[in-house]
This record gives C-alpha cells, sequence and structure tokens, in this order.
C-alpha cells in the first residue's frame, strides 16, 4: 500500500483536485498548540511541507517507505525529524502540543487497534495537548450510487510530460461491519494508448459514525472541541456529511510525560 504508482501519482491526484481544503484547517488548529507537532501518516509531505513553510515544528511519520522518500526529496532546506514507523504501536521517544491524523488515514488501520493507538497518542501528547483526525462516510458505496465489483474511473489527470495518469477503482461493501474494500489499477498513458507503466493496490477501510469516534475519543482521554463537516470552517458535522473532522485535547490527567 502506497508503494510504486500509488505513491508517485498520490499528490499529482490530490492536485488535480485544487487547492487542499483541509490545510487551512490545520494550521488554524496548531495555532493553538505550541511547541512541536506530528503527523501520522505524512506521507509525501503533501500537508507536512506547507506547513513547515508556514513554520510550524512538525515531525512526519508513515510506513511507506516510497511515500517518505518523495517527502525527502522535496524538503529542499528543511530538515524534520521523519519516522518511518507504523502508527500502529509508533514511539517516537518524545512528547508534542499536537498530533495530526489528516485525509482519511485513520481508517486503514483496524478498529480493533483504534483504542491502543489512542492511548498511546495521549503518551506522546503534553497535557492539554491536541489531537486532529479527519475521517470520510462512503456514502456513495453506502447507498448504492456507486456499483459495487465494477470498475470506474476514480481519478485522471494529465501529467506535466503530456501522459495521462488514471485510477481505476472497484470495491466491495460490508455495511454491517462498516468495511469498504477498495481495489485500485493506476496506469500511465501516452496520447495514443501505450501503457508506459502501471501498479495495483488495494485498501481495506473501514468507517466509523460520528458517535463511535466521539466515544472511543472520550474513552481514551479526550474532550471533543470542534466537529466540522466536509473541510468546511463554519460548519459543524450533520448526518449529510462525507468528511469529519475532529478536532479535541487532550484531558490533561491523561498524559504522561517521558
Ligand atoms: C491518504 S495518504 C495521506 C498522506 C498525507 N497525510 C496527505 O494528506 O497527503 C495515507 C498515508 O498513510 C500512510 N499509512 C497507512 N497506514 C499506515 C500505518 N499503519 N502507519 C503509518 N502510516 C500509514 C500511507 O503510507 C500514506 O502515506
Amino acid at each position: 500500500m502506497y508503494d510504486q504508482l500509488e505513491a508517485d501519482l498520490h499528490d499529482t491526484f490530490w492536485a488535480a483536485e485544487g487547492a487542499s481544503a483541509e490545510l487551512p484547517l490545520i494550521e488554524k488548529f496548531l495555532g493553538q498548540y505550541p511547541g512541536t507537532s506530528l503527523e501520522l501518516g505524512c506521507g509525501s509531505g503533501r500537508l507536512l511541507l506547507p506547513l513547515l513553510g508556514e513554520g510550524f515544528f512538525m515531525e512526519g511519520l508513515d510506513n511507506s517507505a516510497d511515500m517518505l522518500r518523495l517527502c525527502r526529496a522535496q524538503l529542499g532546506d528543511m530538515d524534520p525529524v521523519l519516522h518511518h514507523a507504523s502508527m500502529v504501536d509508533f514511539q517516537t521517544g518524545t512528547t508534542y502540543g499536537a498530533i495530526t491524523i489528516p485525509a482519511f488515514t485513520l481508517q486503514f488501520l483496524p478498529p480493533q487497534t483504534i483504542p491502543d493507538l489512542l492511548t498511546n497518542i495521549q503518551h506522546h501528547l503534553h497535557p492539554g495537548g491536541g489531537l486532529y483526525i479527519t475521517t470520510f462516510i462512503p456514502w456513495a458505496e453506502i447507498t448504492g450510487e456507486l456499483n459495487e465489483g465494477e470498475w470506474f474511473l476514480d481519478q485522471e489527470t494529465r501529467l506535466p510530460n503530456g501522459h495521462a495518469a488514471r485510477c481505476h477503482t472497484r470495491f466491495q461493501i460490508k455495511r454491517l461491519s462498516q468495511e469498504l474494500i477498495r481495489e485500485h489499477r493506476y496506469e500511465i498513458r501516452t496520447d495514443d494508448g501505450k501503457l508506459i507503466q502501471s501498479s495495483t493496490s488495494s485498501h481495506h477501510l473501514h468507517w466509523y459514525w460520528p458517535r463511535e469516534m466521539d466515544k472511543l475519543l472520550g474513552e481514551a482521554g479526550f474532550t471533543i472541541e470542534q466537529t466540522l463537516g466536509d473541510f468546511d470552517p463554519d460548519s459543524a458535522c450533520d448526518e449529510n456529511s462525507q468528511i469529519i473532522t475532529l478536532m479535541a485535547r487532550a484531558n490533561d490527567e491523561e498524559s504522561v510525560d517521558y
């Protein structure tokens, strides 16, 4: 997952959707928490690099060597600590003012690991530190707007050299257990259709209803301070929201300093 062509095309496909609507939310959130913060699942630095450029002190963590290689290649004269590790049981040996898990990364983890992850995050936060999480609800798959088992063109963009980059996707959904299994076929083709490069990937995702996230965070000793829908800074999440952003604070007595 997140290697080969999937890693190379990750930022290109996001960029094709325009400026990141999530970045201003993270900037505002981090502004409340002094000190260094950590992005779990930082990938190729799509969000981390602009935040470092804005002057935030940040570290990144990812389990994909290819994504971290792409991130390092774009650092210029910035020199953040980048951890090659799994977020399931990471140990960086320090504490942070805030920890972020943007861009749906939490949903790649098996649900049974989430309580331990949140406890571990507590241990890596200063007392009263901040936690930022974005997840999504796959409404198009849940409601049948997208057809289960059928390949569809998910993403398409033109590369600077004129070649076409595409991602075809098909999925399987398990509504009761809230699981979404997506298969992706990435390809780069010339204008006349010649295949230059291809790779495949499979993602096993889980989604969480807002009340489930409230419960998980509460049990791990966090207080939710804000819940936004669809990256809109002025809109609380409601039952139509597809994207849910949670901003929480660690209860003082729960955090443990190293
Ligand atoms: C959707 S990408 C988001 C990357 C980056 N946060 C961004 O917004 O561009 C998800 C990232 O999470 C990483 N990831 C997935 N599971 C992980 C895990 N268990 N531990 C660490 N990183 C993980 C992937 O390698 C990938 O870089």
